[in-house]
């Protein structure tokens, strides 16, 4: 039997997992849900999820022609597992009702870490997500920090870690802020909070960041120097990058680009839905190992990265396998993952 998966919010996040969990074998979408009528509901409902909205909004949604399915606790109630995609600290605000109806839930990495019983990235710590209520899928930037971190960390021993990360300034369907004309020190201390919610999921490692935002809206790019306790190669570093789940390698030279730009064209050219890019893409002639110390230079699409891991967690909680390699497998078949690239 399919594991009967809701998702709560069907905004940049929202509205990718569902299609994601819609792709699964094991897994189906009991429906999606919203608080406003706006283009959003209409687009969930062409493409094929139910919609359910709280009960006294029902009749602003159907006097728009919106079809409603019931109310947000009807689905909850029908659901195996809820995946929460509410904007940052909504998510905990329905924690209540999840506990109360009896569901587990998964929560996005807008929420601070104590909504959840643990904070979550597969390749890191898909064990410690087994069989449990409440787990939080951390954000765009952890995970891509958390993606290059686990692969290296299972063939050498990291000794510390300093990164700094260029933020887009905002989501291309944003209307409410940026692109702005600044670098923004975000924030303005040292580490941002992106080293602390790294230390959620792997709490021993040493790491520092630096965060600005920049006038953008395409993806993120990080700096990233790695100090090893032993001396490393350079073609080590690339056989395990390029083997590794989710990490695409990108040669700048032999495919004449250097930009998200060019990504994100790529991307298009490629029919990927959304111009999605899931996997994380380090740029290969960035990859520069001096003794025991690395630097690589890899860019996030913010909208994507965590879609995979929201679909592993959903197998982690639920135990539809307890092994994180086969459970990525399935996941990454089924998304297309590293299957596009040139
Ligand atoms: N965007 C990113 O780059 C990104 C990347 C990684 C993680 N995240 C995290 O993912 C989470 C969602 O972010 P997002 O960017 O997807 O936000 P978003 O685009 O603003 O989408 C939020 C969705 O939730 C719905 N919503 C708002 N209030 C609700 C409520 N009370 N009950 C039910 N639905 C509600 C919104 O529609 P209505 O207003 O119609 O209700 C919208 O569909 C956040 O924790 C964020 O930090 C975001």
């Amino acid at each position: 039997m399919r594991v009967r998966v809701c998702i709560n919010g069907f905004g940049t996040i929202g509205k990718r997992i569902a299609d994601a969990i819609s792709r699964q074998p094991d897994m189906e979408v009991v429906g999606v849900s919203k608080t406003r009528p706006n283009y959003e509901a209409f687009v969930a409902i062409r493409r094929g999820f139910k919609l359910y909205v709280p009960k006294d909004k029902i009749l602003e949604f159907e006097n728009l022609g919106i079809k409603v399915a019931g109310t947000i606790e009807d689905m909850v109630s029908s659901s195996d597992v809820v995946i929460d995609a509410t904007p940052a600290g909504t998510g905990a605000k329905y924690k209540d009702l999840y506990k109360s109806l009896g569901k587990p839930a998964i929560f996005q990495g807008g929420e601070k870490a104590d909504v959840a019983d643990v904070s979550f990235n597969t390749l890191c710590n898909y064990d410690k997500a087994l069989g449990k209520r409440y787990v939080r899928v951390v954000s765009c930037n952890t995970t891509a920090l958390l993606r290059v971190i686990g692969s290296l960390k299972r063939y050498f021993r990291i000794r510390k870690i300093f990164a700094v990360i260029v933020r887009r300034g905002a989501d291309p369907k944003e209307i409410k802020r940026g692109p702005i004309n600044a670098i923004v020190l975000d924030p303005p201390k040292v580490p941002s909070h992106h080293a602390i919610d790294v230390k959620t999921v792997l709490p021993d490692l040493d790491i520092t960041t630096v965060a600005v935002a920049v006038p953008t809206t395409l993806m993120h790019t990080h700096i990233v120097r790695i100090e090893f306790e032993e001396p490393l190669s350079r073609s080590d570093v690339v056989r395990v990058l390029e083997k590794s789940p989710r990490i695409i390698l990108v040669n700048s030279d032999r495919y004449g680009i250097r930009s998200t730009a060019e990504l994100a064209e790529i991307a298009r050219d490629m029919s990927r839905s959304r111009y999605d890019i899931p996997e994380l893409v380090i740029w290969e002639d960035s990859i520069t190992v001096t003794g025991s110390e690395l630097i690589l230079v890899q860019s996030v699409h913010q909208e994507s990265i965590v879609i995979p891991e929201n679909v592993d967690a959903v197998r982690a909680i639920t135990r539809l396998t307890d092994n994180p390699e086969e459970c990525m497998r399935i996941t990454d078949e089924n998304l297309g993952i590293k299957r596009w690239w040139i």
